[in-house]
Formats: structure tokens, sequence, C-alpha cells
């Protein structure tokens, strides 16, 4: 894993990983799911510290039910029971966790600066979410949820266009899907109004949403980050936002829908939605399980040969 950054064994971007090693990593998770099995690693259980200083539900969930499949031993440090609560920061946290004989970790911050700073340390490290910057493991499921769309084939994996709508500039989903697209070549369009546009200039985006759906094969929208939105005037105002984005059945016109989760039912997404036929929003749920046990696998296989 990582092995175009050459350094340690982190996931921490998606340019971390190369287009070949990506696909490699894509196909073994498809392989995995299709097989509805997560193979035992051999030998005595590996720990792997769960450094969650954010809430989560599905990310937390899904890699400590990966690691247990794989016969890993998960240890989970959340900010409200840890010593992250009285300001240690992450690399003391990580070290000392080290100094018991843990190596490999997932870690969730607000702090791009401290995720970041983990790269100078020899440990495995998975990055489930940095503040406004990452989340390589979800853009990655949701690929992994769009490969299954089609069938384990590339080929129309790559003609197929994904139109992303929502608050883009808070989002670290839609800033690893922009790396993705980038890296793999793939038809991405991202929609939203001016004032949370993508941090980052890109082609991809766009104000308009007509023009965004326009050949849309596949719709995700993207939730409204009610905790993130003081940081800074945008000037979007939500009810505006709502009866100009919102996602609801007759923009869909019958296209699969998907949504990292959590969802703000009645803002980006239509309550009617709820029950919505062409739903991926599950499906996303059930790839992450497979795709971060590939990912934990692949991390402990990869520091294994190393040393
Ligand atoms: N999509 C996602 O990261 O969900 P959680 O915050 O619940 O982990």
């Amino acid at each position: 894993m990582a092995k175009k950054s050459n350094q340690t064994n982190q996931l921490l971007r998606i340019s971390d990983l190369s287009a070949k090693e990506l696909k490699s990593l894509l196909d073994k998770a498809y392989r995995s799911f299709k097989a509805k099995k997560i193979v035992r690693r051999r030998g005595a259980p590996l720990p792997v510290g769960l450094v969650f200083a954010e809430s989560s539900t599905r990310t937390r969930v899904s890699f400590e039910r990966a690691a247990r499949s794989l016969g890993m031993e998960p240890y989970l440090l959340e900010s409200s029971s840890s010593s992250l609560a009285k300001g240690e920061d992450l690399t003391d946290t990580v070290l000392n966790l080290k100094a018991l004989g843990i190596e490999n970790f997932v870690v969730r911050t607000a702090s791009t600066e401290q995720l970041l700073a983990l790269r100078k340390l020899s440990v495995g490290v998975l990055n489930g979410g940095d503040g406004v910057g990452e989340h390589p493991s979800q853009a990655l499921l949701d690929l992994l949820c769009l490969l299954k769309h089609c069938k384990g084939s590339w080929k129309r994996l790559l003609a197929l266009k994904l139109t992303i709508v929502g608050n883009l500039s808070h989002s670290r989903v839609a800033n690893s899907w922009i790396a993705l697209a980038q890296t793999l070549g793939l038809q991405l369009c991202l929609v939203s109004p001016k004032g949370w546009a993508p941090a980052q200039k890109t082609p991809y985006w766009t104000d308009d949403l007509k023009k965004g759906l326009a050949g849309a094969d596949v719709v995700m929208a993207l939730r409204v980050q009610n905790e993130r939105l003081s940081e800074g005037g945008s000037g979007v105002n939500l009810e505006d936002y709502i009866k100009r984005y919102q996602v609801d059945q007759r923009l869909l016109a019958g296209r699969p829908l998907m949504h990292p989760g959590p969802i703000n039912w009645g803002v980006e997404l239509a309550e009617t939605l709820r029950d919505y036929e062409n739903s991926l929003i599950l499906d996303q749920v059930r790839c992450g399980l497979y795709l971060r046990a590939t990912l934990l696998n692949e991390l402990i296989a990869s520091r294994q040969k190393q040393s």
C-alpha cells in the first residue's frame, strides 16, 4: 500500500496510490464483496488502533467489523473517553499506543495538520476522514459500489458519469472524489451554489444543477454540514439551497442515488426518497465492510513484507 508515496505504509490521501494500485485494490475488494468473504489472517491476532477524535457511525463500525473479521484485535479510542479529550495530540497518542505494541491505525480527526504529521512516524495509518481534508476510504467504497453496479467492468465504470451535488466546500468526500477522478480518468461532475464551490479550483465544478445532471448516470448527494457552516460566510441560505438544489424524485428520474451518510432528510435529499427504489445508499455501507477489510489486509501485508 502507498508504494507511490514511498514513505511508510499510509493512506492519508487518494494521491498516495497510483491508478494501478487503486484498480488492484478495488478488484480485490470486489472479489471479496462478490464472494461475501473476508479471509481471516493467519497467526496471532494483530492489534489495530481505531482512533476516532470525531464522531462516526459507518466508518468506525465498518473498520471495527472488518478488523474482527480478519482476526485482528481492534482497540477503540474515542475523543470523549480518551486523553484526546485532555488535549493530547495525535502524534503523542499514536506514539504511546505504539509503545504498547500497536503499530497500525485508523484515524479520524478534525485536524488535517495533526493527521499529516503522522507521516513522520513509522506506523501504518489509514485515514478515516480528516476535517475538510479527505476521506479516502469513503470515496473508495463509493467506487466499489459503482464497480459492483457495473458488474466488475472497468470499461463500463469509466464510461459512467457521476454527478455529486451538495456542500462541496466542506466536503472531504468531494476532495477524495476529485483526486480519484484525476487519477483514474473518471467522468465526474460536481454541483453546488457558488458559495459552496470546492476549495480547490477544479474543471469538474458547476453551479448549474440542470447542466450538471444532464447525461448523469448516477447521482450522489452530500450532506449539508451544519457543524461546519459557521466556518466563514458562504452566503448560502439554507432555504434557497433546498429550493434550488435539493435532490428529489423528479430530478433523479429513475437514476441510481448515492449518499455517503449521515443524511439530513428534507435538506439535501427530499423526504420522499426514503423508500426510493433505485437507492444505492445502503449498498455503499455494505461495500464499506469489504473495502475496509481489503485496505487493512493490504496495509498489514505490505508492512510485513517490509520488515
Ligand atoms: N460517511 C461517513 O463517514 O459516515 P460516518 O461519519 O458515520 O463514519
